[in-house]
């Protein structure tokens, strides 16, 4: 475990001197990493910071305005991007494909931002286990067609590069970010889009963001899992009254994992699964079905693509 007090000191050192007087960009997600960072920055370089968020429309219910109070004394700008998303994701299915329309519209919107913050030197909140999986090729988060978005900077700042997430966790604390930050879920870059198989619409979105939101509020304080999640995994037949329909499957996923490397499903309580059960079905129009997942990883990965 790192030294955290020392760490700060050296990582605002770091930001202050690789800065050298220059404006400092930083797309905020909201997620511990990323605060952390502007955090760190905020002290380093106060008012030269302007951290950029973006409304995917991918992000999970209420997020938005939980981030623009949490950060809004940091001069945020919020960017609605909601519909060019949508259209970037129209009719695509393969998951590849997906993560990579995603990554390419969030480069072009932040670069398209960044711009007009005037700022030169981006800052990122890469962490080490980020790096492996960059480096070994596992997924595509962090660049687009070979063309990373450092490219388009004069000067790169990744202060948490050698950091484990629960590391990243502990500077939180120690720098005054709220216990929900500090604690917050990991959360894919690519957001609900990678927790609804096959193509992307508004109504699957909408559908698989209120199952989240349930999942959390049932299991999140009461059980505390390294990760839960709602995905829409597909049409099946149910039934209201005595009419047959067609309706979502929603899959529940809860894990405990360190690092997301390998993960084991949380052996729930049988009346917890029936309440989220009833609550999915009840509450959120068109899902027939709820069922839980208990794969470990390996073989199934955390998220659904
Ligand atoms: P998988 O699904 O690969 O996920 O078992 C492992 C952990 O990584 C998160 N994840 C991502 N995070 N961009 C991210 O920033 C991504 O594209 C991405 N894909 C998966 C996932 O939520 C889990 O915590």
């Amino acid at each position: 475990m790192i030294n955290t007090e020392k760490f700060i000191t050296e990582a605002i050192d770091e930001i202050r001197r690789d800065a050298a007087g220059r404006s400092v960009v930083i797309a905020l997600s909201g997620g511990v990493d990323s605060s952390v960072c502007a955090a760190l920055a905020a002290r380093a370089v106060g008012d030269r910071l302007h951290p950029i968020y973006v409304d995917t429309g991918l992000m999970r219910k209420g997020e938005t305005d939980r981030i623009r109070e949490l950060f809004g004394h940091l001069a945020l700008t919020v960017v609605d991007a909601r519909e060019e998303f949508l259209a970037a994701l129209r009719g695509i299915t393969d998951p590849e494909e997906k993560r990579k329309a995603i990554g390419e519209r969030f480069i072009r919107v932040f670069e398209r931002e960044a711009k007009k913050t005037g700022a030169t030197v981006l800052l990122q909140g890469t962490i080490y286990p980020d790096r492996i999986e960059s480096e070994g090729g596992i997924k595509s988060h962090h660049n687009v067609g070979g063309m990373p978005l450092e490219c388009a900077f004069e000067g790169v700042i990744e202060p948490l590069r050698d950091l484990y997430k629960d590391e990243v966790r502990v500077l939180a604390g120690a720098l005054g970010l709220p216990k929900e930050i500090q604690h917050r879920m990991p959360f894919p870059g690519p957001g609900l889009a990678v927790r609804v198989i096959g193509d992307v619409t508004a109504e699957k979105i909408e559908v698989v963001r209120e199952a989240n939101a349930i999942v959390e509020e049932e299991l999140v304080e009461t059980f505390a899992p390294w990760q839960c999640l709602a995905a829409l995994v597909g049409l099946g037949t149910g039934v209201k009254g005595d009419v047959r329909l067609h309706g979502w499957i929603v899959s529940v996923r809860a894990v405990n994992s360190r690092d997301g490397m390998t993960a084991d499903p949380l052996e729930l309580p049988f009346e917890v699964l029936a309440r989220i059960a009833s609550r999915c079905t009840a509450e959120i129009p068109g899902v027939a079905r709820v069922v839980y997942d208990v794969t470990p990883k390996p073989p199934a990965t955390i998220e659904y693509e």
